[in-house]
């Protein structure tokens, strides 16, 4: 069987919650898409609770959770009874292409996706499994797929996405930023939960003590890929509501990102 994955650049980021995760996407979305190596970009808005598409500025129209849902009902409606598990799993499966294709936002230079929320079901485990199958429908048509993750270990440990070129884990300037990157760094590798070619560390909202943060790298055995300055800005941007990919283009935190890209995504 022929690995449709391959020869393409998967990256997802993860870390612990408030970290700056979708931040990081969208402003290495805007460094990607300057880039001609990237080729056909496509961003995944992974986490429930959406985020990333407020940070890009974009109105989802349909949520993959939602079609999903509407799926479901049409079954429900036709068949005049609730479809078991097996016949939702089926009935998604059939419908995958359609599914992913309805929920796919297509903008000038690059497209993204959001998984939303499953309704039916408390918990997020079909979302996750959405996931998985949205990018066995989507990935043959883009060469770069960035994957904004859900804050915490759950991702990493469901197994969501099972290869990766890259997994950057975003950490502030904080104990608890580096345990939870220490957390994932051990489910990688020892637990071996994904593959991933290159797994490595990012420090956002950085204000000096950079030697101090290089030798926690050093200590956890994580590549550093990077640190982003604290940026006024972004801050400022994200509290009027102002799409994170308008910022100018000689912002410090951009060029970082540029960095962090050329290095780790398209090398
Ligand atoms: N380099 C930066 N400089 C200044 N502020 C930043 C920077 N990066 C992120 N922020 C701010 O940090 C906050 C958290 O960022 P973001 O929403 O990207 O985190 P997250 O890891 O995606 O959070 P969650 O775990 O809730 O998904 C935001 O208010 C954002 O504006
Ligand atoms: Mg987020």
């Amino acid at each position: 069987m022929t690995d449709k994955l391959a020869g393409k650049r998967m990256v997802a980021v993860s870390g612990k919650g408030g970290t700056g995760k979708t931040v990081s996407i969208a402003m290495m979305a805007r460094a990607l898409i300057e880039n001609p190596s990237t080729g056909k970009l496509l961003l995944i808005d992974a986490d429930p609770a959406c985020g990333l598409l407020c940070a890009l500025g974009i109105e989802a129209r349909r949520t993959m959770g939602q079609v999903r849902e509407e799926i479901i009902k049409t079954a429900r409606s036709r068949d005049n009874k609730e479809p078991d598990s097996d016949a939702v799993k089926k009935l998604i499966n059939d419908k995958l292409d359609y599914l992913s294709f309805e929920a796919l936002i297509e903008m000038d230079d690059f497209a993204v996706l959001a998984m939303g929320r499953t309704e039916t079901m408390g918990c997020y485990c079909p979302v996750n499994s959405l996931l998985r199958d949205a990018i066995k429908a989507l990935s043959s048509g883009f060469d770069t797929i960035l994957i904004d993750g859900e804050a915490g270990l759950e991702q990493v440990n469901r197994q969501v996405v099972k290869k990766l070129s890259t997994l950057m884990v975003i950490s502030d300037p904080t104990s608890r930023g580096i345990e939870t990157a220490a957390a994932i760094k051990q489910l990688v590798e020892v637990d071996d939960a994904m593959a991933v070619d290159r797994l490595g560390l990012v420090f956002n909202r950085v204000r000096g003590a950079e030697d101090v943060l290089e030798s926690r790298a050093d200590e956890l055995g994580m590549d550093l890929f990077g640190m982003i300055p604290f940026d006024e800005a972004i801050a400022e941007f994200d509290l009027v509501g102002r799409p994170i990919t308008e910022l100018p283009a000689e912002a410090p935190s951009l060029s970082a990102y540029r960095k962090v890209i050329e290095d780790y995504v398209l090398a």
